[in-house]
């Protein structure tokens, strides 16, 4: 079934792979035989439009995949179905004409309300205008009440157009009417509750909570599955992660940030707490240069999501500062005397060495199928 998406503004090159993920989720993209996992759904863009365009259809399973996916999506604003579309009100009304009234009727009957609204992107639309618009849909035949809190079904009448070059689309060629029933939207409450300013322990590198819940769908978060950040930091991802029901476990090579944070109630532990979110099972300091496991533990992470310090506010640090100094390489061992309290001196952790560790890692420990984000 072709569903119109409708996508944010906003980082434009993770909304595709976003939903594709959250398909996965929600069961839409079975894998074919011999395939580990499937990735891919089929996409379409509407006439005269770039890649660029909030605008996209997707073909999904059924009307439930879609609302679950819009549901916990972070860059869908919608999902419809698709009643009508075109570059002028009479295309518009012509194709809405055509759409199957059996797929109408249900939607439009006196024992049920609804309410329809006029959105525009890259424009505000006066009230007014709004009011036109909508007394120009009378050839549909709505036998409802109109309800504008709560109604069974809402209807969008969307546009998009080339206001000149300020709506930040490159070039649309020309104007583009949708008129849809909504099948789902995102949670508007999920990204102000988890807001950075009301968190409680940030650091300089706190992951911002749109990209963090982002990846947590990338890396499909769910009841069930152990996630592990091996650079956590104040613990932003792992926050995202077990928002959505998933086992977290992290690690960093600062022990102030894993062990003490800013005090006893300003901690990575505390901002579990203060989201009503189950604690991580464990939380290490460890660096992700010298892995912990045990030999011969593999396949144990659903998913590696993480933030690497990319060396632009925050450079990455190794254990073994001195001893590397010296022109000593080979395994970094502990004196027996000062093993309880000891903490290693870092050096210098090179981006290059830092992905080809969380290469290895995700290698080893990702269980078949897993993700790594
Ligand atoms: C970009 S920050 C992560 C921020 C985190 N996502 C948050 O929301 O606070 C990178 C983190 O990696 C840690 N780190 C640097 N080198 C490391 C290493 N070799 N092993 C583990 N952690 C390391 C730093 O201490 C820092 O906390």
């Amino acid at each position: 079934m072709w569903f119109l998406c409708v996508f944010l503004h906003r980082l434009l090159d993770y909304r595709r792979p976003e939903v594709e993920s959250l398909a996965e989720l929600f069961g839409a993209l079975e894998p074919a035989e011999g395939e580990i996992r499937r990735h891919s759904l089929q996409w379409k863009l509407p006439e005269n439009h770039h890649l660029d365009s909030p605008f996209h259809f997707v073909d999904l399973p059924s009307e439930k995949v879609a609302r679950n996916i819009a549901k916990r999506s972070i860059l869908v604003k919608g999902i419809y179905e698709l009643w009508g579309e075109g570059t002028t009100n009479e295309e518009l009304e012509m194709a809405i004409r055509r759409f199957p009234e059996e797929r109408k009727l249900p939607f439009l009957g006196p024992e049920s309300s609804f309410r329809i609204i006029v959105d525009s992107f890259g424009r505000v639309i006066s009230f007014q205008e709004q009011n036109e618009r909508i007394s120009g849909l009378s050839y549909i035949r709505f036998k409802g009440r109109v309800d504008l809190r709560n109604p069974d079904h809402k209807f969008w009448l969307m546009e998009v157009d080339k206001y000149g070059d300020n709506n930040g689309l490159p070039p649309i060629v020309e104007r583009r009417l949708f008129f849809g029933r909504e099948v789902g939207t995102a949670d508007r409450k999920l990204l102000p509750t988890y807001q950075l300013k009301s968190r409680k322990y940030i650091g300089p590198t706190a992951m911002d909570a749109e990209i963090a819940f982002l990846m947590a769908n990338q890396g499909l978060a769910q009841p069930g599955k152990l996630i592990y950040d091996p650079f956590v930091g104040t613990g932003s991802i792992l926050v995202a992660a077990a928002h959505f029901g998933a086992m977290t476990m992290g690690a960093d090579i600062d022990i102030k940030v894993v062990r003490d944070g800013r005090g006893p109630d300003c901690n990575i532990w505390s901002n579990f707490e203060q989201y009503a979110l189950p604690q991580p099972l464990s939380l290490l300091r460890s660096d992700n240069n010298l892995p912990p496991w045990r030999a011969g533990l593999k396949e144990v992470f659903d998913a590696i999501i993480c933030d690497p310090p990319y060396g632009v506010r925050a450079g990455g640090r190794k254990s073994g500062g001195r001893k590397l100094l010296k022109g000593i390489v080979g395994p970094y061992t502990i004196p027996d005397d000062k093993r309880l309290s000891h903490i290693p001196s870092t050096a210098p952790y090179s981006l290059t060495e830092c992905i080809n560790d969380l290469l290895e890692l995700a290698a080893r420990m990702l269980v078949v199928g897993g993700s790594f984000v």
